[in-house]
């Protein structure tokens, strides 16, 4: 089976990125990643992308104004010329107009640093610790035009110490967001996933193997 075209669309560091390059190395697995995209040219992950020979591309969101569309089509555009089969947003800072991901329903994923529907936005650590939550963690998710909200592929936890700090829960959940990103990613490119009333089948069952859904940190 061919490997299918990814693009990662990021704004900053690029960690998720780098662990999706990084599984995408062994040629078993069922996705490349063709293309790094930006809306910052000054993006740390782009090095990080172009030092592994993978193509960048810049799509500088100032540039556009006010006009999410206008910007949409221009990353359009690159993702296809790249021939893109699947999109992961890693870090990727921009809303998107419900056209863009219309387009890309079902075949864009995203990460986020919390157990949605928890802690949608910003900051989720920082909110996590001040509302008492007990387990914590991050999700990827099929993206849809609500911010944060979409079918749900996996998720991994983290329980919360009494003496946790943002920073050091941030990085116990960023420790978990790089093993399950590569994982779903693979779920969805070994065409494994369906979504069925909003919820995502996994090998046509609502919850498949929950041990190894939900990886221990
Ligand atoms: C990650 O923690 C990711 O979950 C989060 O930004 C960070 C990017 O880090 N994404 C969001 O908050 C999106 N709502 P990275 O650039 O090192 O992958």
């Amino acid at each position: 089976m061919s490997r299918k075209r990814v693009a990662v669309l990021i704004s900053g560091r690029g960690s998720n990125m780098a662990a999706l390059i990084e599984a995408a190395k062994d040629k078993s697995y069922p996705a490349e990643i063709v293309l790094v995209l930006s809306n910052k040219a000054d993006a740390g992950g782009l090095v990080t992308a172009r030092d592994n020979g993978i193509a960048t591309e810049i799509v500088d969101h100032t540039q556009f104004g006010k006009d999410r569309v206008a910007f949409d089509a221009a990353m359009q555009s690159k993702l296809e010329a790249h021939r893109v089969d699947l999109v992961c947003l890693a870090g990727f800072m921009r809303l998107l107009s419900p056209g863009f991901v219309d387009l890309w329903q079902n075949r864009m994923l995203n990460i986020h640093p919390a157990l949605l529907p928890a802690f949608k936005g910003l900051d989720t650590h920082a909110r996590a610790l001040t509302e008492g939550a007990k387990i914590h963690g991050a999700t990827v998710h099929f993206v849809v035009p609500e911010m944060d909200a979409g079918p749900i592929i996996m998720q991994g936890a983290v329980a919360v110490r009494p003496d946790d700090t943002e920073a050091a829960l941030a990085a116990r959940v960023l420790a978990v967001e790089h093993r399950i990103y590569p994982s779903a990613l693979k779920l969805v490119a070994e065409g494994r996933v369906r979504v069925v009333d909003g919820r995502c089948l996994i090998d046509g069952v609502a919850v498949p193997d929950a041990a190894a859904l939900v990886p221990s940190a």
